[in-house]
């Protein structure tokens, strides 16, 4: 993949690394921590054309075929607390629709707290991974994929299958991280989300919806409603994020949840 030196006029882009194939990004970027030294490793982009072992949430694999999608990881040493790191997760989603709406017209939902779809179907999945004080974002996004195999058609979609359109990889990269530099530079300032809640609740595909929430241990598990019935599970109303982006559940009896991410997936059959 071919770069413009204006990639690096971005804030929060310090170093590039590009490669033809890898692993995971996410993996490289672990690797740099623990082999630099630590002034050498915040803001390190590391993009790849493909993956070999792509990885997702709950131990899935991200299919990163060569040519097609996006994969990259961004290397961040916040000044935060451990309990605000999560919100990085939900700035990155944030940054994604904003630039595919403000860049491409392309309109796009969340849900929470980090994939992205269209016609609720995934065009991008986000996993955030913490080591030694830094944090590995790593992104991936189905842009000119022509087609997905059977397993996963019905989950997943990508940009030109979607709207026609075949998108430049590095320019929307650029894209994206512009509006993230914005955003990541203001939740340090504030140290919450109070300035997405509003943005985050209209894109997110279970505002004030019945959702399922689903315990980690399950989330391989029950993947239908009839599962998800049959296991005694509730449906809960979706009231939004909180200021540190917990999900705000309202249950049958009234009692409200604040759902925190990395313990539970969110199902919905609407
Ligand atoms: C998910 O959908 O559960 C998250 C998918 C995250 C995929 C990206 S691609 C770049 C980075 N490297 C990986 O191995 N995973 C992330």
């Amino acid at each position: 993949m071919q770069f413009n030196n204006s990639i690096y006029e971005i804030p929060i882009i310090n170093k590039l690394i590009v490669y033809d194939e890898t692993d995971s990004t996410n993996n490289r970027a672990k690797l740099l921590i623990n082999t630099s030294s630590p002034e050498q490793v915040p803001n390190t982009l590391i993009v790849a054309d493909c993956q070999t072992g792509g990885r997702g949430r709950a131990g899935r694999s991200f299919s990163s075929p060569s040519g097609e999608g996006i994969y990259m990881s961004l290397i961040l040493k916040p000044d935060l607390d451990a309990s605000d790191i999560s919100g990085i997760t939900l700035l990155s989603a944030i940054a994604i629709y904003r630039a595919l709406n403000k860049y491409h017209n392309i309109k796009t939902n969340i849900k929470w707290p980090n994939d992205i779809l269209i016609s609720n179907k995934k065009i991008s999945g986000i996993l955030t991974e913490y080591i030694n004080g830094y944090v590995i974002l790593g992104i991936g996004i189905n842009v000119n994929n022509k087609e997905f195999n059977q397993a996963i058609s019905d989950v997943a979609t990508s940009l030109f299958l979607e709207t026609g359109k075949t998108l430049n990889r590095e320019n929307l990269i650029e894209e994206i991280f512009t509006e993230f530099s914005m955003l990541y530079n203001m939740f340090l300032k504030t140290q919450n989300l109070k300035f997405i809640t509003k943005e985050y609740n209209d894109a997110l595909i279970s505002y004030n919806k019945d959702i399922y929430i689903i315990p980690q241990e399950l989330t391989n598990v029950l993947t239908n409603t009839y599962n998800i019935t049959n296991n005694n599970l509730e449906s809960c109303l979706c009231m939004g994020i909180s200021p540190k982006g917990e999900l705000i559940c309202r249950h049958n009896d009234g009692r409200l949840e604040l759902v925190s991410s990395g313990e539970v997936s969110i199902r919905h059959n609407f």
